[in-house]
């Protein structure tokens, strides 16, 4: 059973999730023939995520925690629908805006402008909502000097102005933060962390992942820190980063 978490609703159920990739071993077609040859293996299954449970309830803010490589954004992505399980579930309740790849649901050819309406859509806004909230969204990023550019010319920075503004101005439920904070510079992170409070404020659930420990440690009451697949911790969020650094 997932561990249960004291808010009411849970936002989030995350149950007995399993997940495995396949590691290539090989490279080229003369070694792969030798591998065959020699009946090495060709590939290995890695356990991303090996039994990973825990519930978070609306309106909590958890630090997602581990080293490189833990699964972090494997369960992002999971929470957020991109990928599946093999074994276990995961379910959410109600609308979920994930931040979790730089540029993810941008076009490289169309303008900052349109990829807006694109990625607006993407999150469940209307044309109309997002007409709405147009000149919000640009003067949060900050880019207007270049909102009519193919954002294929782009910094990482620019995506993340862009890609954070449209998720705020959307009406979700559960903010999912991938590390992508980390490409913004210092002012705009500032402005980013401060927003990210006030939804916390507003009572929307969040889940964030950051190298800065201290940071989101701070900003979230919870922390889980994954390990060799499995939650290694699940408590308190300073604990959290104690635990990180034993
Ligand atoms: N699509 C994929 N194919 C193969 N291996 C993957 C894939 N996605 C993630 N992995 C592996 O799964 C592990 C967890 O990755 P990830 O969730 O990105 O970790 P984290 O975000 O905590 O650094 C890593 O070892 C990574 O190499
Ligand atoms: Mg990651």
């Amino acid at each position: 059973m997932p561990k249960t978490s004291n808010a009411t609703l849970p936002r989030i159920v995350v149950d007995d999730v399993h997940k495995s990739f396949r590691l290539r071993h090989t490279h080229s077609i003369k070694e792969t023939a030798m591998a065959a040859i020699k009946r090495k293996k060709l590939t290995s299954d890695f356990h991303a995520l090996n039994g990973v449970s825990f519930e978070i309830g609306e309106g909590e803010a958890v630090a997602l925690m581990g080293f490189n490589g833990s699964g972090k954004s494997t369960m992002l992505k999971m929470i957020s629908g991109v990928i599946s399980p093999d074994t276990g579930k995961v379910q959410t309740r109600g609308r979920v805006a994930g931040l979790i790849e730089v540029g993810a649901g941008f076009h490289p050819d169309l303008s900052g402008r349109e990829n807006i309406f694109l990625n607006a859509a993407i999150l469940g806004m209307s044309k109309k909502e997002t007409e709405a909230a147009y000149e919000s969204i640009v003067e949060f990023s900050e880019i207007e000097q270049f909102i009519d550019t193919e954002v294929k010319h782009y910094s990482s920075g620019m995506f993340l102005r862009l890609a954070f503004s449209v998720a705020i101005h959307t009406e979700q439920d559960v903010l999912l933060i991938d590390e992508i904070l980390s490409v913004g510079d210092e002012p705009f992170q500032r402005k980013c962390i401060a927003r990210i409070r006030e939804m916390h404020a507003a009572g929307k659930t969040l889940v964030v992942v950051s190298h800065d420990l201290n940071m989101v440690a701070d900003l979230c009451e919870r922390g889980i820190v994954l390990r060799d697949g499995k939650v290694r911790f699940d408590g308190e969020s300073h604990e959290a980063v104690a635990v990180m650094r034993e």
